[in-house]
């Protein structure tokens, strides 16, 4: 699964440390000590500020939509199980700046923003092993940014596929070109470096369409590094195959923009429904079937144990009829959502709980990257006149 590439064999023991302690320990020799950062090699490294051992994985979840099956199996389930991983520090957290940059709604982004807090405390997102927090509840990032643009090459950015695919498509409908792109677009990906780099995350579990901005991070802290000293990992984007491909009800990548997701917190009858609805051809019962081009079965293998898909392959081959499948598939589903959907609506009920522990995630955040932040701004020149 996704999170496989991100296991190295020499990980050292775990250290005690935990993460909020992380703070104060810096490099007595400053920034300039010419010390190699390496984004493989996860020593602590006073210069990041992490006195532990472990490997930092981010990521980030923009708060736009309500969760689908295919953002719980593709990010949120193997986020989780890597979050009790004691060879990681994760950090997984709303990304409700990037949010404003598609989403003009408020409202929305506030109830998405509950929504996929809860969805994360629903699943067993364990918050003393993991730090979950808000973007917005950072200012360092907002301020990491601008240091960052600063050294961010406009023609990198020029280069970005989302930007340019807005551009072609205000070509292609004969508009101007930067018809409806607003800076926020444009610098997205500054903002996400500054995401990344602040926590100096080794690796970054995220779709593929998201590579590119892993390599614009990467690029970005080089520059960076290269002028002010080694302050940041290079981070590395860990991807996986299988996940990123969940196919929705139409057989397409399940996808918000596709219109084809099932949502993670049907009720069970209307979760029953929309399995119903997934697309199959017209093979009648009793015909063989090919698993492989179902996308019934892509969904069933993703939540089956091997088991259960060997079972189910073998059923195809009998040809079972699709009822049957899907039958099989919601009550697969529907047995693995029906605990964490009770603890999920009640979580809904009680949003101040939800505030409570993204103040205190937060928090815990904040003491890495207010040490570090001050660092990089002594390291560009903002520095106090007299000390
Ligand atoms: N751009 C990511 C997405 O759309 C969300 C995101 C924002 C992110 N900041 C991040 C992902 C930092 C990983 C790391 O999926």
């Amino acid at each position: 699964m996704r999170w496989s590439g991100i296991h190295h064999a020499f990980i050292p023991p775990v250290s005690a440390g935990s993460l909020s302690d992380s703070q104060g320990r810096g490099d007595p020799d400053g920034p300039r000590g010419g010390r190699k950062i390496s984004g493989l090699q996860p020593e602590a490294d006073p210069m990041t500020s992490n006195p532990s051992t472990r490997r930092r994985v981010l990521t980030g979840i923009t708060t736009t939509g309500t969760p689908h099956l295919g953002n719980y199996v593709g990010a949120i389930k193997p986020a989780i199980a890597a979050s009790r991983d004691p060879a990681f520090d994760s950090f997984y957290f709303l990304a409700d700046y990037h949010a404003l940059v598609k989403c003009f709604e408020p409202d929305r982004i506030q109830r998405s923003t509950l929504e996929i807090a809860a969805t994360w405390l629903a699943l067993g997102l364990d918050t003393s092993r993991s730090v979950f927090y808000r973007q917005s509840d950072i200012p360092e990032i907002p301020e990491l940014t601008w240091l960052l643009t600063c050294s961010t090459a406009k023609g990198l950015m020029n280069r970005s596929h989302a930007y340019k695919a807005q551009v072609a498509a205000n070509e292609a409908a004969g508009e101007d070109p930067d018809y409806g792109i607003n800076m926020g677009l444009f610098c997205y990906p500054v903002l996400m470096a500054a995401d990344i780099l602040m926590f100096n995350a080794h690796s970054v579990p995220v779709g593929k369409d998201q590579i590119q901005h892993l390599e614009m991070a990467r690029d970005i802290a080089g520059r960076f590094n290269h002028r002010y000293g080694e302050h940041f990992v290079l981070p590395e984007a860990a991807t996986d195959e299988f996940v990123a491909t969940l196919p929705g009800t139409d057989g397409r990548k399940m996808s918000k923009s596709y219109d084809n997701t099932i949502p993670l917190w049907l009720p069970e009858k209307k979760l029953r429904k929309a399995i119903m609805k997934i697309k199959t051809n017209s093979q009648p019962p009793g015909e063989p079937k090919d698993p492989d081009e179902a996308s019934v079965y892509s969904v069933y293998a993703a939540f089956a144990s091997e088991t259960q898909r060997a079972g189910m392959r073998e059923a195809f081959a009998k040809g079972i009829s699709w009822g049957e499948v899907k039958q099989q598939l919601f009550e697969l589903v529907n047995s693995e959502l029906a605990a964490p959907r009770e603890r999920y609506d009640a979580l809904i009920r009680d949003p101040a709980r939800i505030e409570r522990e993204l103040i205190q995630g937060g928090e815990r955040a904040r003491a890495i990257a207010t040490p570090l932040m001050h660092k990089l701004r002594d390291a560009v020149g903002i520095r106090p006149l007299a000390r």
